[in-house]
């Protein structure tokens, strides 16, 4: 049997680490798990009740209501309504900082996390995942690029994906973030001691695909298949 291998890939907002985490597994047959999915079901959830997702009190209160299930083939549902497009509309993305400040919540959903990790090989991507969620991860990668990048990147995703957005709103709704992921108290954004730093400002998604699979061939002894 393949030995189990654990990957994370953390970074700041939109530094593609979804794009290629999901490649990656792809390749390798691994299951990849986005938690930042999560954090946005867990806010499509508070927003849908009608609450505000700044007041942490009553955002927590739904915890014991909120079911998620993150399907192999990439949709999300959230108390068995299909969110998939919901969780990328602007109003997630500009509330889910605070969601995923709160650390009931987080507790709650690294739960989950740690399950869908068990026994099986994960390319999991995230925020705390090298740092928390598995700090015994076979491979640690921190995904960066500059904010322009990201903002490009992001910007055109949401064209692909028909979401309206302007690029001065994206680049603010990156920066601001930024700010509150790396600032939160509970299990901020930081690179893991012994992560590998992924600069992907000047690559294309086949690079950082390729440079991901070198590190874990390196760290592990997996063979890559031919891609
Ligand atoms: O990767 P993303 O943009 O879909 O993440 C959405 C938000 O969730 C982002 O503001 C950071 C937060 N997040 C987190 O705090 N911890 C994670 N493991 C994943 C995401």
């Amino acid at each position: 049997m393949a030995k189990r291998v654990t990957v994370a890939i953390d970074g700041p907002a939109a530094a593609g680490k979804s794009t290629v985490a999901k490649k990656v597994a792809a390749i390798l047959n691994y299951t990849y798990v986005d938690t930042g999915a999560m954090y946005r079901a867990f806010t499509w959830a508070v927003l849908q009740r009608g609450l505000d997702p700044k007041d942490e009190k009553a955002s927590c209160s739904i915890i014991p209501d909120v079911t998620m299930d993150l399907l192999e083939d990439g949709r999300v549902f959230c108390n068995d309504t299909d969110v998939t497009r919901a969780i990328r509309e602007p109003l997630v993305s500009s509330n889910v900082s605070y969601i995923a400040s709160y650390k009931d919540i987080r507790l709650a959903l690294v739960e989950l996390q740690r399950k869908l990790a068990e026994s099986k090989s994960v390319v999991m991507d995230g925020r705390d995942i090298g740092t928390y969620v598995l700090p015994d991860a076979d491979v640690k990668i921190f995904q960066i690029a500059s904010v322009e990048t990201r903002a490009k990147r992001r910007y055109d995703e949401n064209v692909l994906k028909g979401i309206p957005t302007s690029m001065d709103d994206v680049i603010e709704d990156v920066k601001r973030r930024d700010y509150i992921d790396s600032h939160r108290a509970f299990a901020p954004l930081k690179p893991a001691a012994d992560s590998i730093e992924l600069d992907t400002s000047d690559l294309n998604i086949e690079q950082v695909v390729d440079a991901i699979l070198n590190i874990i061939h390196e760290k592990t002894g997996v063979e890559i298949p031919c891609h």
